[in-house]
């Protein structure tokens, strides 16, 4: 369980991108372009995990944990939101058109990976608790990266001198996801994940980016080392030894990230306390 135990709030962040150059890190075109993908890849991401625990919630029978969970969907449904509203006034005010891109992740997402991927038939029927907990496995080693690349953002200093608008809907994210990275394990393991599904989702999660008709562009990853190396990006070793960590029989994401870090985070982030002041206003 989130040992915790503080209450997962969503905050109804707000951001405004008018004034973001595209190259938003100071002389680091490439770590600006990678990050970007982000707002990209996480709505369609996001909402899909929203959708798979609205179906989970039913199934889980701790208390503790529903509320965790409800609080997740909740968080979740807020950063798809908030990396979304940068899709149009920012990356397509900058010229990039992102709709190749989306319309392959919404094919994963909603038909892929959705309820009934094969059709809605007795045998998919049967077979959706055990397919549900897939995706529920899949997810927690998804939420795995997240919690660490959330982890990186927040304490890296050598983006203090970026755009503060775009570094602060990403450390706002990456705080959250430090904030919430025990739900999606918990949840796993309540809906009876055992830890060879742990390390299968962790191989797939890990393998998944590149594939036949999705190779890795040629040279990101000595790009993404040499980026890592100026920690303009997270390290490629200690996410490599992050994956081995999700190995040991006795993980749990309760040891992952620095919460103080991160709840200090969203106590000072400037569209977190935007939110707050607009949510006290309206009474
Ligand atoms: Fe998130
Ligand atoms: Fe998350």
């Amino acid at each position: 369980m989130n040992e915790q135990r503080q209450r997962l709030e969503q905050c109804k962040v707000r951001f405004d991108f008018a004034d973001t150059p595209l190259h938003w890190v100071p002389g680091e075109a490439e770590a600006s372009h990678i990050m970007n993908t982000l707002h990209i890849l996480l709505p369609a991401g996001e909402f899909w995990f929203c959708r798979v625990y609205n179906r989970a919630l039913p199934l889980v029978t701790d208390e503790h944990l529903r509320e965790d969970v409800r609080g997740f969907i909740k968080q979740e449904a807020q950063h798809a939101r908030a990396h979304d509203s940068a899709l149009t006034p920012y990356l397509v005010r900058h010229g990039i058109d992102p709709k190749s891109f989306t319309k392959r992740l919404d094919w994963l997402f909603e038909k892929a990976l959705c309820d009934y991927p094969l059709g809605e038939n007795q045998p998919s029927r049967l077979l959706q608790n055990w397919w549900l907990r897939q995706r529920v496995g899949l997810i927690a080693a998804v939420e795995h990266f997240t919690c660490v690349l959330g982890d990186w953002i927040i304490s890296t200093r050598s983006l203090d001198a970026a755009d503060p608008v775009m570094l602060d809907l990403l450390r706002w994210h990456g705080a959250e996801e430090v904030e919430h990275r025990c739900v999606a394990h918990d949840l796993h393991v309540h809906l009876g994940g055992s830890i060879l599904m742990r390390w299968l989702y962790m191989l797939i999660a890990a393998d998944d980016a590149p594939g036949p008709d999705d190779p890795l562009p040629p040279g990101l990853l000595k790009l993404w080392y040499e980026l890592g190396k100026r920690d303009v990006l997270p390290a490629m070793g200690g996410i490599g030894r992050s994956v081995l960590r999700y190995f040991l029989p006795g993980f749990h994401p309760r040891s992952e990230g620095n919460i103080e870090v991160a709840l200090d985070y969203l106590q000072h982030s400037p569209a977190a306390q935007r939110a707050a002041a607009a949510e006290a206003l309206r009474g």
